[in-house]
């Protein structure tokens, strides 16, 4: 979805700031509103400047990338009929799950945030496309949401650019990877400094072990997810695994 009637200012290539601390400007006849870009509820709460900023000015791809490999994987395996019953985590206003659609053959599409304000943007803007939206902290789960949640019998765990940077944090994601079935997919990705060993944000240690023990990867590709305000490539991998056991 773009907005063309958003006027939004950004920063100069003098913008050397860390990814969660780039900023915009919406330009309204009210005058000029800062917004950073990591200020997802207050984004989203306006129709359209999501991917005005993200996907139109920084250019990103991720869901088209990420969907993109799972549907290649898939079809390696002669697995492209087999139909996906996916957990989204770090859903959003929605648009991996339009891509998931256009990509794969999924049965079901479950979306899962921390806040209400991208469960309210993706019935705006995006309200056939999920079967269900839950906002909950995974990181700390309960047994009847569990249950609630087991009975999607999850044969796929999709998290597009929320991991890292405060946002996701390693528990809630070996939660998410837990409530999916054994053998479903795991496709994901990382900004590649938290994949590597210059992390400091434990998902290195964490997907190091899991892949040793309950995730076997099929592919892991670096790529540019999206520019950085200054018009720099960001560089994140994206994986793709199967399940072998919960972690
Ligand atoms: C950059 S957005 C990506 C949204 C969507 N996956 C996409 O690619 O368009 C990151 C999302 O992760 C969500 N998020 C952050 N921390 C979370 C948590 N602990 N549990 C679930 N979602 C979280 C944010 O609310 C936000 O909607």
């Amino acid at each position: 979805m773009n907005n063309c009637d958003l006027q939004v200012a950004y920063p100069g290539e003098e913008c050397t700031l860390e990814q969660n601390e780039e900023y915009f400007h919406l330009v309204t006849a009210k005058g000029r509103e800062r917004f950073r870009l990591h200020e997802y509820g207050r984004v989203y709460d306006v129709p359209g400047l999501y991917e005005e900023v993200v996907y139109n000015k920084l250019q990103c791809d991720s869901p088209n990338v990420i969907t993109g490999l799972l549907k290649e994987s898939m079809q390696r395996n002669d697995e492209n009929d087999v139909p996906l019953r996916v957990l989204d985590f770090g859903a959003g206003n929605g648009i991996v799950g339009e891509c998931l659609q256009d990509a794969v053959e999924t049965e079901t599409i479950v979306g899962v945030d921390i806040i209400d304000e991208a469960k309210k943007a993706l019935e705006r803007d995006r309200p056939d496309v999920y079967d269900d939206y839950y906002v909950m902290d995974l990181s700390d789960i309960d047994e009847p949401t569990k249950k609630e949640l087991d009975r999607y019998n999850f044969n796929a765990l999709v998290t597009v650019a929320a991991l890292g940077f405060g946002d996701i944090p390693t528990k809630a994601f070996v939660n998410a990877f837990n409530l999916i079935e054994d053998s479903s997919w795991v496709v994901f990705n990382i900004k590649d400094r938290f994949f590597s060993e210059e992390d400091e944000t434990g998902y290195n240690e964490t997907l190091q072990k899991m892949i040793g023990n309950s995730l076997k990867v099929i592919k892991k590709h670096r790529y540019c997810h999206r520019l950085s305000m200054a018009g720099e490539p960001l560089h994140y991998y994206a994986v793709v695994g199967r399940k072998e056991t919960d972690f």
